[in-house]
């Protein structure tokens, strides 16, 4: 008889054990051999504060405070370096905007150094679905993507500088957005870009210097 009690005994124990504490939730730190840096003095985002006298661990920027960064903070003279890729503040160069309005035109200046610039990122970046003349015929469009414009298209002919900018920063449709892998500059060299290559699908001779036209075959 003695084993079948000691067997009830034991099973009553594990039973009430292991079922018996549910739903109670244990106010002790679990036992962590390894604690790493998970307890330090320290505030969370949002968290509320002992410290300050408005309760907030964020506090708010003093007025007129503005924003800057790169990896070199301080000119040779000691004073910050504004970096005005990071405060980003010109609408124009950086939204491709100016009011509500898209620009017409690109704001930087464009010469051959800037348009080898934009092809180069273009074959990068945007030819394995434009096409490497912008015909929307791309390698993907072999393997499926459906959707991608010519940007020979009497439409995209005639959108802004500004527009163009702003979909590669911004993406549209099944295009991602390409402002974290390209910077500005090279968004707008690329914008510079895509103009020639919608000039060389519609040029005629008159858009040859005269003097060169003849070398042109028909
Ligand atoms: C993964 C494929 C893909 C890549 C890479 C890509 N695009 Fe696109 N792009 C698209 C698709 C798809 C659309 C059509 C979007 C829509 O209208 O829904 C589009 C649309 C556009 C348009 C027309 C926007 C309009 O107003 O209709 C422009 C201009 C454009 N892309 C430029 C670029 C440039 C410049 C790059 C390189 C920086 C690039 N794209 C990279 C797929 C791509």
């Amino acid at each position: 008889m003695r084993p079948v009690i000691l067997t009830f005994l034991l099973l009553t124990l594990a039973t009430v054990g292991v079922l018996g504490f549910r739903g109670r939730v244990n106010e002790n730190r679990p036992l962590m051999l390894v604690p790493d840096m998970d307890f330090q003095p320290r505030y969370n985002p949002q968290a509320e504060s002992v410290f300050f006298g408005d309760g907030r661990t964020m506090r708010t920027p003093p007025a007129g405070t503005i924003a800057f960064g790169g990896n070199d903070y301080f000119s040779d003279s000691g004073r910050p370096r504004l970096d005005p890729d990071f405060a980003q503040l010109d609408d124009r160069y950086y939204r491709g905007k100016s009011g509500k309005d898209f620009i017409a035109r690109s704001p930087i200046e464009i010469d051959l150094k800037v348009l080898k610039r934009g092809q180069e990122r273009f074959n990068i970046n945007c030819s394995p679905c434009h096409g490497r003349t912008g015909d929307g015929k791309g390698i993907v469009t072999q393997y499926g993507l459906v959707g991608v414009p010519s940007y020979h298209d009497d439409r995209l002919r005639k959108i802004t500088d500004g527009e163009i900018f702003h979909v590669i920063t911004n993406g549209k449709g099944l295009m991602s957005p390409y402002q974290y892998q390209i910077k500005p500059a090279d968004r707008w060299a690329i914008v510079a870009y895509v103009r020639a290559l919608q000039l060389s699908q519609n040029a005629t001779l008159a858009d040859v210097p005269e003097e060169r036209r003849g070398e042109v075959k028909p």
